[in-house]
């Protein structure tokens, strides 16, 4: 989506200036405001938001506080559309810079995913009706529509393993989009073997570049799509980071590689992430794959813990990271003068199928 660039009065604004205005807008906007973070947003944009969480969470914080009139969403794109998709027509989901998608959700797209469904038709004739398709919250609108419509469901990092379950309660095969580490790292969760059960489906081969036999013989079919943060950890991190320190300890986020996660101490989402390391033993060492701004946050938390990046390289979600305070500044004080922009609107012909797949998740635990 295309961002119109900061106008000069804003790009030039201090960080300080441009927290003192930021407050000074919510204020006047008072409860007609909300602003939700995602934990992966830098330190100068949490301070400003009401609620905080990951993306599970926050699709049930949105609606929260029905007496507001503009959400305004601190995170990526797909995240905002969640939000408008789960709360009532009038309240308005913004998005405070239209450039913060997400390079994993853009790995697949409804054109790339009906082909792939054909193809499976195709292969597998009225074998398709037992394929249940899964996507990751980390997708378009669309693409949630599509799973809703076919009897599938959205999984976050949090519930995956209990979203895929439901998934092979109703169908023999799940298609899994667009991560396929989380896809894959779920089914070993679940007792799959990854060579023997799982294909991965590369949108830009025919059938995914997989045999008719293979494809009938899997139970999870793998989009070929990946998160450029979480694919940075590896397996000699992991050795580097305990060579160092015998008693540290590994968590990593189920985005990361298959070896890094069989390798770590502990695997979850961003929520079990903190909630692992702020209920440790003072003390306690901790090696973190995940995003730097959370990582960072949890050691200035936690000063009676050793916390650090599994990465020494340091690696940011450079779209989350658009968020900039300038730009939020921006946002709200052109509510304040009554100009709504960076509105993110699914369409209700969308947006109502995504919604049966987006309420499936929010039942399954
Ligand atoms: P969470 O579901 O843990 O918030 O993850 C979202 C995300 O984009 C991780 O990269
Ligand atoms: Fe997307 Fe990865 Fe950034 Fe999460 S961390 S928003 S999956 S690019």
């Amino acid at each position: 989506m295309f961002q119109a660039p900061l106008p000069r009065e804003y790009a030039d604004l201090s960080s300080e200036e441009a927290a003192d205005r930021i407050r000074a807008a919510k204020e006047k906007l008072g409860k007609r405001l909300v602003i939700l973070g995602h934990h992966y947003q830098r330190d100068e944009i949490i301070e400003h938001a009401d609620f905080r969480g990951d993306s599970y969470k926050l699709a049930k914080d949105a609606n929260q506080r029905p007496e507001a009139d503009f959400i305004v969403f601190c995170g990526v794109h797909f995240m905002a559309e969640s939000a408008d998709i789960l709360t009532p027509d009038r309240q308005q989901v913004l998005l405070p810079n239209l450039a913060a998608g997400c390079s994993m959700a853009d790995m697949a797209n409804l054109f790339q995913v009906r082909a792939c469904w054909r193809q499976l038709g195709e292969v597998l004739g009225d074998g398709l009706s037992e394929v249940v398709p899964v996507t990751y919250i980390n997708s378009a609108a669309n693409l949630k529509a599509f799973v809703g419509e076919r009897g599938g469901t959205v999984c976050t990092s949090t519930n995956a393993p209990a979203a895929v379950q439901w998934a092979l309660k109703r169908g023999k095969k799940v298609l899994f989009f667009p991560d396929q580490h989380l896809g894959r790292n779920t089914g070993v969760k679940l007792g799959a073997d990854p060579d023997r059960d799982m294909v991965l489906w590369n949108p830009f081969a025919p059938l995914g570049g997989n045999t008719p036999e293979r494809i009938g013989e899997a139970t999870f079919i793998l989009w070929k799509g990946h998160c450029s943060v979480h694919t940075r950890f590896t397996v000699e991190q992991i050795e580097r980071a305990r060579g160092e320190n015998p008693n540290v300890k590994v968590l990593v986020h189920p985005e990361c590689p298959l070896e890094v996660v069989r390798m770590s101490d502990h695997n979850g989402s961003t929520e079990f992430i903190i909630k692992t390391v702020e209920s440790s033993a003072p003390g306690t060492a901790w090696a973190i794959g995940t995003e730097i701004n959370l990582v960072s946050r949890l050691a200035k938390q936690n000063p009676d813990k050793q916390i650090e990046c599994l990465d020494p390289q340091i690696c940011p979600c450079s779209t989350m990271y658009r968020i900039h305070p300038s730009f939020l500044c921006l946002q709200l004080e052109r509510l304040v003068v009554g100009e709504v922009t960076n509105l993110i609107r699914v369409p209700e012909e969308v947006a109502q199928h995504a919604r049966t797949a987006l309420d499936r998740m929010l039942k399954v635990a």
